[in-house]
């Protein structure tokens, strides 16, 4: 019965060859009796194919290790594809042929509700299921429209280094580790390194790995998540803005044409990334400071704005919002100020729509020697740690200009989650450092 000739192939793919036999190679997803059939729901980590055995087609001794497989055993199938628009898929295999490679005894996770903590505990199986795979697949989509996006902008990626000497982004959410008797600390950001590199190249963006000892448990805080930042030599506030509106349709667009089958998968209403188009609002702290205030918030001028606040800021339009010129007191010290208004800042953070929070945050950087100077000896940070950042503002400083994207933030927008956890494939918090 053993055919050698069988095409391997992937569910995914599993349309055009309608009319043949193949193999496919993969998990028992789900499994079903009806009399002499079973109804075998197949997965290969590209789809789910519905498998149909008789007890005609395949022979007593297979028919028995059809009972016998558990859900997740690995298997092998061979059958003729079928068109059915019944089916999930809308394709269906007629199997002749069923190899059991491993038997799953008790796989911890079944069709019933689990509660969090249980899946979270479970988290390296957990991705194996529908929704967490659809939402990880769209996660991958992202990454690959951001880095088409900048690529295709002649931006050169620029890699900065994960142990740093000194904080970026304030010393409270420092994770600090002993690099050979020396102090190191994961690096909160690319952007420092990013701006040495857009000295050099013009335009860059980073992509990696960011750390912050988050102590507060949110529902949009990670202590590990992926920044995409980039930063461009002769570029301001506003032409920073509008790259950022640029770059946030463009994801959308490509989420909402390439992910359809898993935007279904997770019920997401797209309705609302349709309207994910430029322009984006933009509004200055100061009236989005009256905006709370007028909704019953009591946030006073030179407060920072919270997740609720950003909340009620975000619910007041349909797209993504830009606030900008913060109060620079509440801002990080390379910020350049306003040169007009000095207690404020040149920055802006992008809040994304449906309460989900800021997702942006950038501005245009200080480019003098003198103030970036004083600035660092203000925030008692350690003058010899940034030697080389002042060097560039030395060596042919230029005004410029950049932002950092909170990846798992915006897979959690994108996909309509309420929480973080579930927009990386394994998540660390305060309270999580397994699996
Ligand atoms: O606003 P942040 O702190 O900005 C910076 O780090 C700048 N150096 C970026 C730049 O201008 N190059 O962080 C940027 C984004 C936030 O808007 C948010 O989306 C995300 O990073 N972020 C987090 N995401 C998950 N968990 C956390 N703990 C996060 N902290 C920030
Ligand atoms: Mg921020």
């Amino acid at each position: 019965m053993t055919d050698k000739q069988e095409t391997q192939v992937y569910i995914e793919n599993i349309g055009s060859h309608a009319g043949t036999t193949v193999t496919v190679k993969g998990w028992l997803y789900h499994k079903r009796s009806s009399g002499k059939v079973r109804f075998l729901l197949v997965r290969d980590g590209t789809g789910i194919i519905q498998c149909v055995a008789s007890l005609a087609d395949v022979g007593e001794r297979m028919f028995q290790l059809i009972d016998e497989m558990n859900q997740e055993s690995s298997l092998i199938v061979t059958g003729s594809v079928r068109e059915d628009k019944r089916a999930p898929g809308g394709y269906e295999m007629t199997l002749s042929l069923v190899q059991l490679l491993s038997n799953a005894i008790d796989y911890p996770i079944s069709p019933k509700d689990h509660g969090t903590a249980f899946l979270m505990d479970n988290r390296h199986l957990w991705i194996r299921s529908k929704r967490q795979h659809a939402i990880l697949r769209i996660r991958h989509t992202i990454i690959k429209a951001i880095r088409d996006f900048f690529d295709e902008r002649g931006f050169t990626l620029f890699d900065p280094p994960i142990f740093t000497p000194a904080a970026c982004e304030g010393t409270s959410t420092l994770f600090e580790t002993d690099y050979f008797g020396e102090k190191a600390y994961l690096t909160q950001s690319g952007q420092l390194y990013g701006e040495a590199g857009a000295m050099a190249f013009g335009k860059i963006y980073t992509f990696g790995p960011t750390f912050r000892a988050e102590k507060s448990k949110t529902r949009r805080h990670l202590t590990e998540f992926w920044m995409i930042e980039p930063e461009v030599a002769y570029l301001d506030l506003d032409g920073d803005m509008e790259l950022a509106e640029e770059f946030i349709e463009s994801v959308v667009e490509r989420v909402l044409e390439s992910r359809v089958e898993e935007l279904k998968v997770i019920e997401r209403d797209t309705s609302v990334l349709e309207k994910v188009k430029r322009p984006f609002p933009r509004i200055s702290y100061t009236d989005a400071i009256e905006v709370l205030r007028k909704n019953g918030h009591e946030t006073n001028w030179g407060d920072d704005i919270g997740g609720d606040e950003e909340t009620t800021i975000s619910n007041q339009y349909d797209r993504p919002v830009m606030v900008h010129h913060f109060p620079s007191a509440i801002k990080a010290f390379y910020m350049k100020h306003d040169p007009e208004h000095d207690e404020l800042a040149l920055g802006f953070d992008m809040l994304a729509p449906e309460g989900r929070g800021e997702i942006i945050g950038g501005g245009q950087r200080e480019d003098n020697y003198d103030t970036l100077v004083r600035r660092i000896q203000h925030e008692r940070l350690p003058m010899e740690a940034f030697d080389w950042y002042l060097d560039l503002r030395k060596y042919g400083s230029v005004p410029h200009a950049g932002f950092g994207l909170g990846l798992e933030r915006t897979v959690g927008w994108i996909c309509g989650l309420s929480h973080v956890r579930e927009t990386i494939p394994f998540p660390r918090m305060i309270s999580r450092l397994k699996p």
